[in-house]
């Protein structure tokens, strides 16, 4: 395969070049609609939410961010490895709830990220099916923006600054033209990581607006999720080995990059400065934590927020016995491949669908549009 070559195995995803929009407006075009995303497309209205209506999200509702944490001490590494020891004890809900204040600022910059590749999905995507599905996703994105950014507002005023080098990375996803990279990117390695993380967050958060407000965002990001596993079926398995091989180290090179920035404690070192604290220093603490917790064979698979995006690839075909093992770090392969499809975030988004209908006051009670099936 050439360096700059779009796979384009389903018709379903072929893609004008960006700068032509006279493709857009060729007469054959708007009578080849795959129907491949009808059903999520019309399940949209049974999860609407507005992060704007105190009905659906009340940022108004008091929560001390100097007398409790966010989200719990045995969340937060520096917790779980001594560094906040070093910290005076009347300090550490503050040094806590900084380092919240990053993590969440990352889910912010993921969410514009997620907005900014749908709408370039939408613009470039041939299939007008795929292309609505595609302009409904950037709807989505748009409200999780507003409803991360509201909640980092009402706390701290604005967000940290991105890691710039995932700022990079996230920057080359956004300019290439390719469509498989946008959609791996994005559907699979994006929206797996954070289907994964927003379990964990909404599992364990103490402040019941961020609960809400993270039940209502998965509602949504489910169906993007699907949207992946539905370019997966229609694409792995046609691809040609080389091809194949590359999708399969592009995802793990990402993952991977995405894993070591998202608790990099050099990205915190003006968090630690403030408490007396050298990034350096924290690094090694962590470090040597982690490695004590491998020696011991201690590290919790079971319960690894990476579950569900590994479990994604490797139910796509996107993980095999080349990269099997890299995963096996963190979770356990085998284990993952005999699960059903269902992960824990399907159950925390059907629910939250129950409860938009509820607030929506559809009539007929629960319509079973499950973004599992
Ligand atoms: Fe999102
Ligand atoms: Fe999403």
């Amino acid at each position: 395969m050439g360096k700059d070559v779009n796979l384009t195995y389903d018709p379903a995803y072929e893609a004008a070049a960006p700068d032509d929009f006279p493709a857009m407006l060729v007469p054959e075009r708007y009578g080849k609609r795959s129907t491949a995303f009808d059903k999520i497309i019309s399940a949209t209205h049974d999860h609407f939410w507005d992060p704007l209506d105190p009905k659906y999200v009340d940022f108004n509702q008091p929560f001390d961010i100097e007398k409790q944490l966010i989200m719990p001490a045995e969340t937060i590494i520096e917790f779980k490895c001594g560094v906040a020891d070093r910290v005076a004890p009347a300090d550490r809900v503050k040094f806590g709830n900084l380092i919240n204040h990053q993590m969440l600022s990352g889910i912010l910059h993921g969410e514009q990220a997620a907005l900014s590749l749908s709408a370039d999905l939408c613009h470039i995507l041939l299939d007008p099916g795929a292309q609505e599905y595609a302009a409904n996703q950037a709807r989505e994105e748009a409200r999780h923006v507003t409803g991360f950014s509201n909640y980092i507002r009402s706390h701290w005023g604005k967000p940290a600054p991105m890691d710039p080098f995932l700022l990079k990375l996230i920057t080359e996803m956004v300019y290439s033209p390719l469509v498989w990279k946008k959609i791996v990117g994005l559907q699979m390695v994006l929206e797996g990581l954070a289907m994964g993380l927003f379990s964990n967050f909404y599992q364990f958060s103490q402040d019941p607006v961020l609960k809400q407000l993270l039940q209502f965002t998965m509602t949504d990001e489910a169906f993007h999720h699907k949207f992946g596993k539905i370019w997966a079926d229609k694409t792995i398995p046609h691809l040609p080995k080389t091809e194949l091989d590359k999708i399969e180290d592009w995802a793990w090179e990402l993952f991977q990059a995405l894993v070591a920035e998202l608790n990099s404690p050099e990205l915190k070192r003006d968090i630690y400065e403030q408490f007396g604290l050298d990034w350096r220093w924290v690094n090694d603490q962590v470090l040597a934590a982690q490695e004590k917790a491998k020696q011991r064979g201690s590290l919790d698979k079971s319960t690894s927020v990476f579950r569900t995006f590994i479990k994604t690839l490797l139910k796509a075909g996107l993980i095999t016995s080349r990269t099997a093992p890299k995963y096996a770090r963190l979770v356990d392969v085998e284990e993952l491949r005999m699960e059903g499809d269902r992960m824990i975030g399907d159950d925390i988004a059907d629910e939250g669908i129950r409860h938009l209908q509820r607030i929506n006051q559809h009539e007929g009670g629960f319509i079973s549009v499950s973004a599992a099936e």
